[in-house]
């Protein structure tokens, strides 16, 4: 942990992209609150989040969790230097809910409005954890809508992607394939445990975009929908030929194919950019096993690795509050108050 410190902007950040009503609170560097509250329950029976389900569910949620959150942080929202909000990507219905809030609030109050992005907030919010972002920084970022790869120069205004997924983000594979296996939605941090008990060698899965053809046009490019194709064939086989599925050991050999693939095109990248530090971030930067591989491959090429603890990886308000307070910081100018939601806002648009 970095040391607290008193000074910097008192920034409130809403985030509503998907599933989780986050609303944090931050002091420069400082995390002073991080309300989450998550509709993740309502979508499970469906196997996927549900727009119209996590809309309604952030409208509910929305005046609560801010409440919480000034309370947690000890604030009144006047007191407040900024308000942040995430403008997109994400659900369009779901945006809106998090950008009307937060509008209503920089009207309501006088404050300047940071419309950030997601995406970018994701790597923001390791400051609260490790300190100012080292410059440039090179991020892994993997959630359950985006994998991708990003030179970041500067968190506020200039990232650069070098590549993404072609198909399936690395999340909506470790979803898919827990599905297919019987575990419940979201699937990561079930697959995550269950390998634990698994021998990862125990199929070989393919690894996309890795051999020397792919690699000539997609070096920094994912792409995970052949991986989960070839579970469900693995899996399939098994089940005709009436043999039990090893749950554990299936589970743990898909795991490995991710991790693999993230961990050797990010080390990769950093050192074919000359960049000496990674940071992961998103919801599968929660994983275990990517956070232990990241960590032995990459120090093994001199490449430092900055996680984000699990809670910071997931979506949280906090994240926004970061990238809004360095934001103010910087003193970067607020977004207009007809700001829109954005639902496919791109990455290399960090302020809306
Ligand atoms: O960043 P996030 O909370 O939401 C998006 O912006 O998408 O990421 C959610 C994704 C889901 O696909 C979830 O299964 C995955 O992150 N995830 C994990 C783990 N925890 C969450 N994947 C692998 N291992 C985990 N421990
Ligand atoms: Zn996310």
């Amino acid at each position: 942990m970095s040391t607290p410190r008193s000074d910097g902007p008192l920034v409130l950040g809403i985030e509503t992209s998907c599933d989780e009503t986050g609303v944090g609170v931050v002091r420069g560097n400082t995390l002073l609150a991080d309300a989450v509250a998550s509709s993740v329950e309502e979508h499970a029976r469906f196997g996927g989040v549900v727009p119209e389900v996590a809309s309604r569910a952030h409208l509910e949620a929305m005046v609560p969790t801010i409440e919480r959150a000034c309370e947690t942080a000890d604030v009144q929202l006047h007191d407040v230097d900024a308000i942040a909000v995430t403008s997109g990507p994400g659900l369009a219905g779901a945006l809106l809910v998090g950008v009307a809030a937060a509008k209503a609030l920089a009207l309501g109050l006088g404050k300047p409005l940071y419309g950030v992005n997601h995406l970018a907030s994701h790597v923001a919010v390791d400051q609260l954890e490790h300190g100012p972002l080292p410059e440039p920084c090179l991020a892994l970022l993997v959630s359950g809508g985006h994998s991708s790869l990003l030179r970041v120069e500067d968190v506020t205004g200039d990232v650069d992607p070098l590549g993404a997924t072609i198909d399936d983000a690395a999340g909506e594979a470790f979803d898919k394939v827990a599905r297919l296996l019987g575990l419940p939605f979201p699937g990561g941090p079930h697959i995550d445990r269950a390998a634990r008990d698994g021998d990862s060698v125990y199929v070989d899965f393919p690894r996309g975009l890795t051999s020397r053809r792919d690699l000539e046009r997609h070096r920094f490019d994912f792409s995970f929908s052949g991986l989960k194709t070839a579970v469900a064939r693995w899996v399939e086989a098994r089940e005709r030929s009436g043999e039990p599925v090893p749950l554990h050991d299936v589970a743990a050999s898909f795991q490995e194919a991710v991790c693999d693939v993230l961990t050797r095109k990010a080390i990769d990248a950093a050192a074919s950019q000359g960049i000496d530090d990674l940071l992961i971030g998103g919801g599968v930067a929660a994983n275990s096993r990517l956070r232990s591989m990241a960590e032995e491959r990459a120090t093994a090429r001199g490449i430092r690795v900055r996680v984000p603890r699990p809670g910071l990886c997931t979506d949280n308000g906090a994240m926004v509050a970061a990238l809004g307070a360095e934001m103010v910081t910087r003193g970067r100018a607020p977004s207009a108050l007809d700001l829109p939601a954005d639902s496919s806002q791109p990455v290399t648009s960090v302020l809306a």
